[in-house]
C-alpha cells in the first residue's frame, strides 16, 4: 500500500526521503517521487516508475537540492502504475502526496474543470493540489486553504503537503489512513509508520482519525476533524532503526520462515509460564471468558485463516461459540450482535481498512473490543480496548510466514485461557497443553528439516497451472492458507477445500498429474481423509501428503511423495504443518522466478477498502 514520508531539516532531505522510503517499500509499490521546495521557494520534484533503484538513478541524474520535502511509494488505486501517476502530485503553489482513495474525485474534478483546473494524470490524488492552488489563488493561506478542501474531500486517506516559498512549512491530515509525526531535536518528520521515522527518532505523535497536522519546522500545531486545536501524545516507538536485513537468506520471506522457532518461542514467552506449566495473561479482558456469550473473530486472509483454526480451538477445548468472517464481508452483513459480547480482530499490520472498519462496526454495537497485532502501535492496536501482541518482529515479506505462526500460538494460548476460566480445562490439562507449547520451538526446528525435499517436489509444482490443497477440521483452514501462500507469490491458481467437500464438486478438477496437497497429522479425522486420498489417487492425482510418522505408515503408498514433520499434541499440528506448507509456496516461487518478497498487484499492508 502507499507509503508516505516527509522531513522539514536542517540539511538537503532528498537522499533521507529515498532512505525512509527504502523502509516502506515492504508495503508494496509500483512506483515512486520525491519532491521538495529548494533555496529558491520552487517545488521540483522526480518521479519513476517502478522500483525505487529507478527513483535513485534519477536523483543521481537530477539531483534534488531543499531542506524540506516529501516522498511517496505509490500501489495503484486509480490509474496505471505510470511516471505521470506517480507522487507527488503538484502545481506550482504547492505538491501531495497521498495514501488512501479520494471517493469522490470525479465531482471534484469536474467541478475543478469548470472553474479550470485540469488534472495531468489519472489519479484521485490529484484533484488535492489543484484545489489546494484554487484556494491559494484565492488568497487564502496554505493552512486555510488545507482546511478548506479537506472539508471537500470524502473517502480514507492520509495526506502531506509542502508550498512552494515555504522552506519550513507541512501540512498532514489523517482520514482512515495512518500517519505519524515523528519528534527530533531541530527537524520534524512525517511517515506512514513508525518503521519509516525510526532512523530519525522513535518519539512519535499518530495522528487520530479526523485529525490534521501543521508542521512549521519543530512546531507543531494539530486539530481534530472540527478544526478545534488538540493535544496528542507522544510516545516512544519500539520500532527498529535498524533496516531489516535479509541475512544469509535470499529473501526476506525465506528468512521469517526459518525465524519462526524464535519467534514461536518469543511469542510464547509472553502467554505462558513454564515454571508453573500455566497460560498467564498479562493483559486484562474486558469481559470474562467465563461470562462471555460468544466471541466474533474477523480479519482478511492469512490472519483470517488463523482466525478459522482458533474457532475450532475455542469451541473445543473451552466450549465458547466463536463466528469467524472476512473482514471485508462482515460489515456490510450487518450482523445483529447481542451487546457485551467480544469482538476479536487479528492482523499482523494493525492497518487493514477493511479488518478496522469490522472493529467500528462491533465498536458501533456495543461489543468489547480485542486485537490481536504484530504492529501494536497501529490504528487497530489504538481503538482496541484490550491488545493481545504476537511479538514476531516486523515481516517485511509480503507473504504472511513468521505473523501467522505467531497468531496461532498466542491464540492456542487465549484458547487455553478461555478453557480454564469456562472450567472445560482442568489444570492437568492445561499443564500438558502448555509443556505441549513449550515444545513448539524445538519441532518446528526439526520440521524445517523437510526444506530440501519441499525444494525438490516444488519443482514439480512450478510446472503445474492447478494445485489442490485439502484438509480437515483444524487442517482445512491450512489447506485454505496453503492455496492463499501458492498463488500470492508463484502466480500458479491453487484452491484450498474441506477434504470431505471434495465429492461435492472439486473432485471433477482431478485429472493425471495434478497436484494435491493433502494436510492430515494422525488424528482422530485421519482415516477419513486417508479415503478422500484414495479418490484423488484413482483419478490420476499426484498426492503430497504432510503428516507425522503415524500418519505416514498410515498412509501407505497412497501419496507419491509424504513430507513427515515431527509429532506434536494434536491441537498444535496446524502450528508445525504451516512450516511445510509455507516452504512448499516458497520453493515453487523460486523456481517459477517471481519476485517472492513483493509479488505484483500485492500490497503489505491493506489500507483501502
Ligand atoms: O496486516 P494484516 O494481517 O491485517 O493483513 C491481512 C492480509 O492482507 C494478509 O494476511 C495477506 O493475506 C497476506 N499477503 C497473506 O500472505
Amino acid at each position: 500500500m502507499c507509503g508516505i514520508v516527509g522531513i522539514i531539516g536542517q540539511a538537503p532531505v532528498s537522499e533521507r526521503l529515498l532512505e525512509a522510503l527504502k523502509r516502506l517499500e515492504y508495503r508494496g509499490y509500483d512506483s515512486a517521487g520525491i519532491a521538495t521546495v529548494g533555496g529558491d521557494g520552487a517545488l521540483t520534484r522526480r518521479r519513476a516508475e517502478g522500483k525505487l533503484g529507478n527513483l535513485s538513478a534519477r536523483l543521481e541524474a537530477e539531483p534534488l537540492a531543499g531542506n524540506i520535502g516529501i516522498g511517496h511509494t505509490r500501489w495503484a488505486t486509480h490509474g496505471g502504475p505510470t511516471e505521470t501517476n506517480a507522487h507527488p502530485h503538484m502545481t506550482s503553489r504547492v505538491a501531495v502526496v497521498q495514501n488512501g482513495i479520494i471517493e469522490n474525485f470525479k465531482a471534484l474534478r469536474e467541478e475543478l474543470a469548470a472553474d479550470g483546473y485540469e488534472p495531468q494524470s489519472e489519479t484521485d490524488t490529484e484533484v488535492v493540489p489543484l484545489l489546494v492552488t484554487r484556494e491559494l489563488a484565492r488568497g487564502a493561506t496554505p493552512q486555510k486553504a488545507v482546511e478548506t478542501v479537506l472539508a471537500k474531500l470524502n473517502g480514507a486517506f492520509a495526506l502531506a503537503l509542502i508550498f512552494s516559498g515555504e522552506q519550513s512549512l507541512m501540512i498532514a491530515a489523517c482520514r482512515g489512513a495512518p500517519i505519524a509525526v515523528g519528534h527530533g531535536d531541530t527537524e520534524t518528520y512525517l511517515g506512514s509508520d513508525a518503521m519509516a521515522l525510526a532512523p530519525f527518532t522513535n518519539r512519535v505523535t499518530f495522528l487520530e482519525d479526523g485529525d490534521w497536522a501543521v508542521l512549521e519546522g519543530s512546531k507543531i500545531s494539530l486539530f481534530d476533524r472540527a478544526n478545534q486545536p488538540v493535544k496528542r501524545a507522544v510516545i516512544t516507538t519500539q520500532a527498529s532503526g535498524l533496516l531489516a536485513d535479509k541475512g544469509n537468506h535470499r529473501h526476506f520471506m525465506l528468512k521469517e520462515i526459518h525465524e519462526q522457532p524464535e519467534t514461536v518461542g518469543h511469542t510464547l514467552a509472553h502467554y505462558v509460564d513454564l515454571a508453573s506449566e500455566t497460560v498467564r495473561l498479562r493483559e486484562t479482558l474486558p469481559i470474562d471468558f467465563a461470562d462471555m456469550p460468544r466471541l466474533t473473530i474477523s480479519a482478511c486472509g492469512t490472519a483470517y485463516y488463523a482466525g478459522l483454526v482458533a474457532k475450532y480451538w475455542f469451541e473445543r477445548y473451552a466450549r465458547l461459540p466463536v463466528d469467524v468472517d472476512v473482514a471485508s464481508e462482515f460489515r456490510y452483513r450487518e450482523p445483529p450482535m447481542e451487546k457485551g459480547g467480544m469482538a476479536l480482530f487479528i492482523s499482523q499490520s494493525g492497518e487493514t481498512a477493511d479488518t478496522l472498519a469490522a472493529l467500528r462496526y462491533c465498536a458501533g454495537a456495543g461489543q468489547h473490543i480485542a486485537s490481536l497485532l504484530n504492529v501494536t502501535e497501529s490504528t487497530i492496536g489504538r481503538e482496541s480496548d484490550v491488545v493481545f501482541p504476537t511479538l514476531c518482529g516486523a515481516e517485511i515479506g509480503v507473504a504472511s510466514t513468521k505473523a501467522f505462526t505467531s497468531q496461532l500460538t498466542a491464540l492456542a494460548a487465549l484458547a487455553v485461557a478461555a478453557g480454564k476460566a469456562r472450567g472445560t480445562i482442568s489444570a492437568g490439562e492445561e499443564a500438558e497443553l502448555v509443556r505441549a507449547l513449550a515444545g513448539l520451538p524445538g519441532l518446528m526446528h526439526d520440521a524445517l528439516r523437510a526444506e530440501k525435499q519441499t525444494e525438490d517436489i516444488a519443482r514439480q509444482m512450478a510446472r503445474a497451472s492447478d494445485v489442490l490443497y485439502l484438509g480437515r477440521g483444524q487442517m482445512f483452514p491450512l489447506a485454505l492458507e496453503g492455496a492463499l501462500k501458492l498463488k500470492e507469490i508463484s502466480y500458479i491458481h491453487a484452491e484450498g477445500y474441506a477434504a470431505g467437500e471434495l465429492k461435492h464438486g472439486p473432485i471433477a478438477l482431478i485429472e493425471e498429474d495434478l497436484p494435491v496437497i493433502v494436510v492430515a497429522p494422525s488424528d482422530d479425522l485421519m482415516e477419513k481423509t486417508l479415503s478422500n486420498m484414495q479418490e484423488v489417487a484413482a483419478r490420476g492425482g499426484s498426492i503430497v501428503l504432510i503428516t507425522d510418522e503415524e500418519g505416514a505408515n498410515q498412509a501407505g503408498d497412497s501419496a507419491a511423495e509424504v513430507i513427515t514433520v515431527p509429532t506434536v499434541h494434536n491441537m498444535l499440528a496446524p502450528i508445525v504443518c504451516a512450516l511445510p506448507v509455507q516452504l512448499l509456496a516458497y520453493h515453487t516461487a523460486v523456481h517459477m522466478g517471481t519476485d517472492v518478497d513483493q509479488p505484483r498487484n500485492l500490497a503489505k499492508s491493506v489500507t483501502v477498502e
